[in-house]
């Protein structure tokens, strides 16, 4: 019997793994400059933090967790997003009693959908996420869109669609909420059943229906931003100020609700417009979440932030063919031949790891030729080539595999002859 992974998972080998280090690197550094400091949280959590977090009435609480009992009869979820568990960790170490605010903190790692799988959507995923938690000022609603959009573009992303929304304040939301009960209502036997419910629970998720969206009610549903209140609307224009003062380029969708039930005020999500990138276009999507930290049991807190799978990242770059710099070289590969080597070459060996070189040598006891192989295989820079003949003169040969220039050089000066040689060629 042989094993298979499960549907909707992946297992990423080497030569693919580097692409995703890169991007993992490059949004470690980008945080570094914003000043977004990493936290971990745990894969699972209680399974009330995201019916209470994310919301009982979403696809993700309602049809895409992964949940179980513990043998301590303990109701327990594999985290489908990051938000949830982020507010819970700020809010049980009193992150917002800290003199330095607001708390800026990113995370990477595995989420859980139970969803059908199809390209750009996986059962398990990795998100790359930013929260702010603790302001309630648009420019840092700008700050964290710019920082997303700076990710995508400086690993070589161009065809990227930002689209933004303003979902209000609850007074604002309410009264659209009014109006959109007033307009379904109507046609409601003609939607179906998962919006009928909707209706009832959050007439919102209505506009986000897949299986609705080309009835002609959709086309003429109330806009969100007609009945935004003053205070919401400028909140709205000062984000896109500042958006602009970035120069970030974007468009307002009102349609756009997203799939969560935490947010108001700022709603966005970034696409892929590569040609032939595939039916789901979604790289990324975020928004503000104040009243979510209250909901979890801390203090009256504002948040916003965003996530992004890998995943769709990579696919995205793949539609756009850009190749990430994957650097494969070798510093050197020790070739040895006869067994009185051995010993000799592996203190070799173990000098030059220490000295911070990436070294590796043959333990297959290879035929000096197919050593040679893997070498170039591997684009080592330098060979070092040690056989008995050498051993009994105590040198060694070092081939520089660019030029094929070949030198000889005493065993105990190799180290430093091949660091100086490097540090010549970087
Ligand atoms: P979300 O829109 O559910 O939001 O997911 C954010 C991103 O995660 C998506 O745009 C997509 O890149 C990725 N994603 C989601 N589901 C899948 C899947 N099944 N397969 C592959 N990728 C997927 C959230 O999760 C919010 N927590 C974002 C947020 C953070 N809002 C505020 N702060």
């Amino acid at each position: 019997m042989s094993f298979q992974i499960p549907r909707g998972t992946q297992d990423i080998l080497p030569g693919e793994v580097e692409k995703w280090q890169i991007i993992e690197e490059k949004a470690k550094e980008l945080c570094r400059n914003y000043n977004y400091h990493e936290i971990r949280t745990p894969i699972f959590e209680h399974t009330e933090l995201f019916q209470r977090g994310v919301g009982d009435s979403t696809d993700i609480v309602q049809k895409e967790m992964y949940t179980f009992k513990d043998r301590g009869d303990r109701n327990l979820t594999l985290r489908p997003e990051g938000t949830a568990s982020t507010v819970r960790a700020y809010v049980q170490n009193k992150l917002y009693g800290e003199a330095q605010q607001p708390t800026k903190l990113y995370y990477i790692g595995p989420m859980f959908r139970y969803e059908r799988p199809q390209k750009g959507r996986n059962r398990q995923f990795v998100q790359f996420g930013i929260e702010a938690l603790g302001s309630n000022d648009p420019a840092i609603d700008a700050e964290v869109i710019a920082l997303a959009m700076q990710l995508y573009q400086e690993l070589g992303l161009k065809h990227l669609k930002l689209v933004v929304n303003s979902l209000g304040d609850k007074e604002s939301r309410q009264a659209h909420k009014d109006a959109l009960v007033k307009h379904f209502t109507p046609v409601i036997s003609e939607l179906c059943g998962d919006c009928q419910n909707r209706i009832e629970t959050n007439p919102l998720r209505i506009l986000d229906c897949k299986k609705d969206r080309d009835h002609e009610t959709m086309k003429t549903a109330p806009s969100i931003l007609d009945y935004l209140n003053d205070e919401s609307r400028e909140f709205f224009e000062n984000v896109k100020s500042y958006l602009e003062e970035m120069d970030v380029s974007y468009e307002v969708d009102p349609t756009l609700v997203r799939g969560l039930d935490y947010y108001n005020h700022t709603a966005f999500e970034i696409m892929s417009e590569a040609p032939g990138f595939g039916a789901i276009t979604t790289l990324s999507g975020g928004g503000r979440y104040n009243g979510l930290v209250e909901d979890i049991g801390g203090p009256e807190t504002p948040g916003i932030g965003f996530a992004m799978s890998l995943e769709r990242f990579l696919l995205a770059l793949e539609a756009e063919q850009v190749e990430l710099p994957v650097q494969t070289v070798l510093d050197c590969y020790m070739i040895t031949l006869g067994e009185k080597t051995k010993k000799q070459s592996i203190s070799l060996l173990n000098e030059l790891r220490k000295a911070g070189l990436q070294v590796d040598r043959d333990y297959l006891d290879k035929k000096m030729k197919a050593q040679f192989k893997a070498a170039d295989r591997l684009n080592a820079r330098y060979v070092l080539v040690l056989g008995e003949d050498e051993l009994d003169k105590g040198v060694i040969n070092i081939k520089d595999m660019a030029s094929g220039v070949q030198v000889e050089v005493k065993i105990e000066e190799a180290k430093d002859y091949v660091l100086k040689q490097l540090e010549g060629g970087r």
